[in-house]
């Protein structure tokens, strides 16, 4: 079978380096096939400036299967563009029209600095990550793991949490930029697992100050985050963080070293 080819007009965000100033630049995108994903369509236009003489667009990818949570654009205003759910490099040409005009931005936010083109500086959320630090239970190898016994809601829920893949579209769709579902689906994930018991509360509170600290906003539940994970973390994770914030804080109360 043949693929359909479409023609598309990007004006696609420029900027040399962190402290260059940036705009938008127009370009064509001509025979693009619909089996591409967003990223080979970027791929085919960097081909093309690359036998132009002219610098390529710079984008952040890795797995390219939407596991990794490298990739990372706003297409026409949607962080990840327009197909729910999907990572934009999953998210495929056939979803778009001949002829469309897109507009292709790096995340915006204050903690996320544009380094390069379409590449943000995401280490911000590796610092929330780190400020969890780490585990003492000892799990010890597969089989030991799995004698620890873990309900199935549990199970269930953090296992859906542990799908969160950094990628930080939901900061950057947030008007406030706020980091809450990701922190969320990180303190989640421990939270109702045994293993994650011995530093909960620690956890929690050293997480959340990390974020306030970096600068990210705070939650008015607006919703846009979960309306662009491409993991589908809902916004009901931000409540569970809020009741595990509350009961870190009156445990802090009672135990001064937490
Ligand atoms: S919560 Fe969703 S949007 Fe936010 S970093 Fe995790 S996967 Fe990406
Ligand atoms: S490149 Fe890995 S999630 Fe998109």
């Amino acid at each position: 079978m043949t693929a359909a080819t479409i023609n598309l007009t990007l004006h696609v965000w420029r900027q040399a380096g962190p402290r260059a100033p940036g705009s938008m630049v127009r370009y064509e995108a001509k025979g693009i096939s619909t089996h591409m994903s967003f990223l080979e369509m970027l791929d085919v236009v960097n081909e093309g400036l690359i036998h132009g003489g002219h610098e390529p667009i710079a984008f952040d990818h890795d797995c390219r299967e939407g596991i990794c949570g490298m990739c990372g654009v706003v297409v026409n205003g949607i962080a990840h563009g327009p197909q729910a759910a999907t990572t934009v490099c999953q998210l495929h040409m056939r979803h778009f029209k001949d002829g469309q005009v897109l507009y292709i931005e790096p995340w915006r936010a204050g903690t996320f600095p544009v380094i390069k083109d379409l590449i943000v500086d995401r280490s911000a959320l590796d610092r929330i990550i780190e400020a969890g630090g780490y585990i003492t239970a000892p799990t010890g190898g597969a089989q030991d793991a799995n004698a620890i016994l873990v309900g199935k809601d549990a199970a269930d829920l953090a296992f859906d949490n542990a799908a969160c893949i950094g990628c930080g579209a939901c900061v950057a769709a947030c008007p406030n930029a706020s980091a809450m579902l990701f922190t969320a689906a990180k303190i989640s994930h421990l939270a109702v697992l045994p293993q994650g018991q011995p530093e909960r509360e620690r956890r929690t509170l050293s997480m959340l100050a990390t974020q306030d600290e970096l600068g990210f906003g705070g939650c008015t539940n607006i919703g846009e985050c979960a309306a662009v994970c491409p993991k589908q973390i809902p916004m009901e994770s931000i409540a569970r963080m809020n009741r595990e914030l509350l009961r870190a804080s009156l445990k802090r109360g009672r135990n001064k070293k937490l």
